[in-house]
């Protein structure tokens, strides 16, 4: 028998060190039928350097969690802490400065912009955040070395491989350093090949003390992350 007390609340550094603390989230839409209740009370930690996954079937809550986490969407009912900051019930202007400054988000289809340069796609998000051009263009060349994509600047996203463009997006959503990448679904479009390009980035970065959020379907890829969580109908399971 252990002694441990599982139920004692943790110590305050303990507290202090967690990246994001969701509490008693709900989150419900309205829809035509009947109004679609996404996040039924989502309680979930996650600690500063932490990778973990996200599963669950489909319409669980997975990317509602994620939107709320980055601030892209608001609870109903509950609170959401990131870096020890309240998110929850902020006005849009504030939400924008957060995610600008705290949240790199990465999409399951890239959402790059296709007109223009793997660069120019890492450059703009760094002047858009108050960067001047070539401390971005700098910081935006780094990255894309450190991503192996140094040899791509001067390539628009459609002549790239899918886990090239999603390591471009990945490299877009640190350009500002966030305390969290969100990730929903990253290997959902590409092969297994580039699918564990993706994961292997996202352990390398983990290494580095990245903290990481990332849904998946795919127990391959969360077998890759430091901790899964499961969620089941608008919860995280205990
Ligand atoms: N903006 C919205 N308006 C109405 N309903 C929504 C909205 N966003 C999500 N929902 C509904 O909320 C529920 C949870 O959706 P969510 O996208 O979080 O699920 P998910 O776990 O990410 O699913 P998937 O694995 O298919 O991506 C679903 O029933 C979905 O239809
Ligand atoms: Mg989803």
């Amino acid at each position: 028998m252990t002694t441990t007390d599982v139920t004692a609340t943790p110590p305050e550094d303990a507290v202090e060190a967690l990246a994001v603390r969701v509490r008693g989230a709900k989150r419900t839409f309205a829809a035509e039928l009947a109004p679609v209740r996404a996040l039924r009370g989502v309680d979930l930690d996650v600690r500063n350097g932490e990778f973990v996954a996200v599963m669950g079937p489909s319409g669980c809550g997975k990317s509602t969690l994620l939107n709320i986490v980055a601030g892209l969407d608001t609870v109903d009912e509950g609170t959401v802490e990131v870096a020890g900051e309240r998110v929850d019930n902020r006005d849009e202007n504030w939400l924008a400065r957060f995610r600008r400054h705290h949240v790199g988000f990465v999409f399951q289809f890239f959402n790059l912009l296709d007109g223009v340069s793997a660069l120019d796609n890492l450059i703009m998000p760094g002047v858009l955040a108050g960067m001047k051009r070539r401390a971005a263009e700098s910081r935006a060349r780094d990255l894309l070395d450190l991503l192996g994509l140094g040899d791509r600047t001067r390539q628009v996203p459609a002549v790239l491989s899918g886990g090239q463009r999603q390591r471009l997006a990945i490299a877009r959503a640190l350009v500002n350093e966030p305390t969290l990448l969100l990730a929903d679904e990253p290997t959902g479009a590409l092969d297994s090949e580039g699918g564990m390009e993706v994961l292997e980035l996202f352990r390398r970065l983990h290494d580095d003390g990245q903290t990481i959020i990332m849904v998946t379907h795919s127990p391959d890829v969360a077998a890759g992350a430091g901790r899964a969580v499961l969620m089941r109908d608008g919860r995280v399971e205990p």
